[in-house]
């Protein structure tokens, strides 16, 4: 039915805990990524399975929880470059594909988490050591790029 949420259609909240316990997994075991999350993995994978689950039409028990997303905000204390974007999505990719959904419903969930991570990004990449990011910025403007 056209009117059915992307929730349902790839089987509720069965499968984003799927999902978000693959992901952490891997978040576990990742030397980057791990430093930034608590010692206990629980809370933080509770409340991505919540987000997940309302973004995608489920219970909106993240907002009665954790109250308006603001994601930038509350990422604002982490490192998120290139390297951290592109091995956070490696992980969600792997945990993705095990779920084995339709193409048009993993390409959904999947377009959603690499834009949301693009987006996220608060930090240049290191093509030097110290200030790279204002030098990034304000040279754009004239560089007539
Ligand atoms: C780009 C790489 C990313 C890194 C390294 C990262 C890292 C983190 C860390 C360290 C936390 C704190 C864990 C906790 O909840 O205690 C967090 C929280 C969270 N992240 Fe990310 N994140 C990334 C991308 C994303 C993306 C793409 C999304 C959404 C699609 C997302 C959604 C969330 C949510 C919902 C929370 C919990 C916010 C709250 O209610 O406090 N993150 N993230």
């Amino acid at each position: 039915m056209s009117t059915q949420t992307l929730y349902d259609a790839v089987g509720g909240h069965e499968t984003f805990v799927r999902l978000v316990g693959r992901f952490y997994e891997q978040v576990a075991d990742d030397t980057l990524l791990r430093p930034m999350y608590p010692a206990d993995l629980s809370g933080a994978r509770d409340r991505m399975t919540w987000f997940l689950e309302q973004f995608w039409g489920g219970p909106t028990t993240y907002s009665e929880r954790r109250g308006h997303p603001a994601l930038r905000m509350r990422h604002a204390s982490f490192r998120l470059d290139g390297e951290a974007r592109d091995r956070w999505l490696a992980h969600m990719r792997i945990a993705l594909d095990e779920l084995g959904l339709a193409p048009e419903q993993s390409t959904r969930i999947w377009e959603h988490l690499e834009r949301t991570a693009n987006f996220l990004r608060n930090t240049a990449d290191p093509a030097a050591p110290g200030a790279v990011h204002v030098q990034t910025l304000t040279a754009r403007p004239g560089s007539g790029a």
